[in-house]
């Protein structure tokens, strides 16, 4: 996968792109990260990317010229056709689907906004527009890589095993289970003891059981499209009424 990010602040990235997973995933050839500095088609001395909006108002929009030149330029250096996604407030929140989405596409191409956004003819350019949540950040930087990172560790190859994903938290329809490691009595805290049996339906038989309790405290609403056996949706209710009883804390 080819992954090419447009912004005003591109030395954000570095750090991120090249370290830990993601630096070990591009190393490896799984994916290629590519990052471009808007203003470099930026026309005038300035090299200006945002103007006063039309209509008056507070703050700064970013200007459609350095975009349509960008986009032309970046899309120019593959042959894949890529998929342009502009993060934005106002795109589809991403989720793990989204991420699996877009972790199958050959090539991305990421635009940042800043200031008060994009001028609206730059939706033209775009495929989707991708949201990192419910809140109004500075810049589509963090979520550019919130989101290159949930798509790399998709990437075959990247994580030492491909089952990793399998049972994590979205991927199966339920939060994942609780992990430990050692040591196995940690100030009067013991790790269950189905864990240290070498019982491997056993651990699976558990690990599936609190997933699903988790799941009916923390996220209820993933229940209904989880697959529950009627076993597992009766617990899962049993679950749901303690909940209700106790009234909802933080
Ligand atoms: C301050 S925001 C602009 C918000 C815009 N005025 C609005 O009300 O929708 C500036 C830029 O940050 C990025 N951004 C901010 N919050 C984001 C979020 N939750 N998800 C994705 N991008 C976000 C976008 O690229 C956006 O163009």
């Amino acid at each position: 996968m080819r992954i090419d990010i447009i912004s005003i602040f591109p030395q954000i990235f570095e750090p991120t792109l090249g370290s830990s997973m993601l630096g070990i995933a591009r190393e490896k050839g799984a994916v290629s990260f590519a990052v471009h500095d808007l203003r470099d088609w930026a026309e005038g001395k300035h090299r200006t990317t945002d103007d006063y909006p039309f209509g008056g108002g507070y703050g700064m929009v970013m200007k459609p010229e350095p975009f349509f030149a960008a986009v032309e330029a970046v899309t120019a250096l593959d042959d894949a056709k890529p998929t342009v996604i502009l993060m934005c407030p106002q795109g589809r929140r991403l989720d793990q689907s989204l991420v699996e989405e877009l972790a199958g596409r050959e090539r991305l191409v990421i635009l940042c906004g800043r200031y008060e956004g994009v001028d609206e003819r730059v939706r033209t350019l775009v495929d989707i527009e991708v949201s990192a949540g419910d809140y109004v950040l500075t810049g589509g930087e963090l979520p550019a890589m919130i989101l290159v990172d949930a798509v790399t560790r998709l990437q075959p190859g990247v994580l030492a095993s491909e089952t990793a994903t399998q049972e994590e938290s979205f991927s199966w329809g339920l939060l994942e289970y609780p992990q430990y490691t050692r040591p196995a009595s940690f100030r009067g805290m013991d790790v269950p003891e189905v864990l240290l049996s070498g019982d491997h339906a056993r651990v699976d038989r558990w690990r599936r059981t609190e997933a699903v309790r988790r799941t009916a405290e923390r996220r209820p609403d993933l229940l209904e499209a989880a697959g529950l056996s009627a076993e597992e949706r009766s617990f899962a209710e049993d679950i749901l009424g303690a909940r209700e009883t106790k009234g909802d804390a933080l």
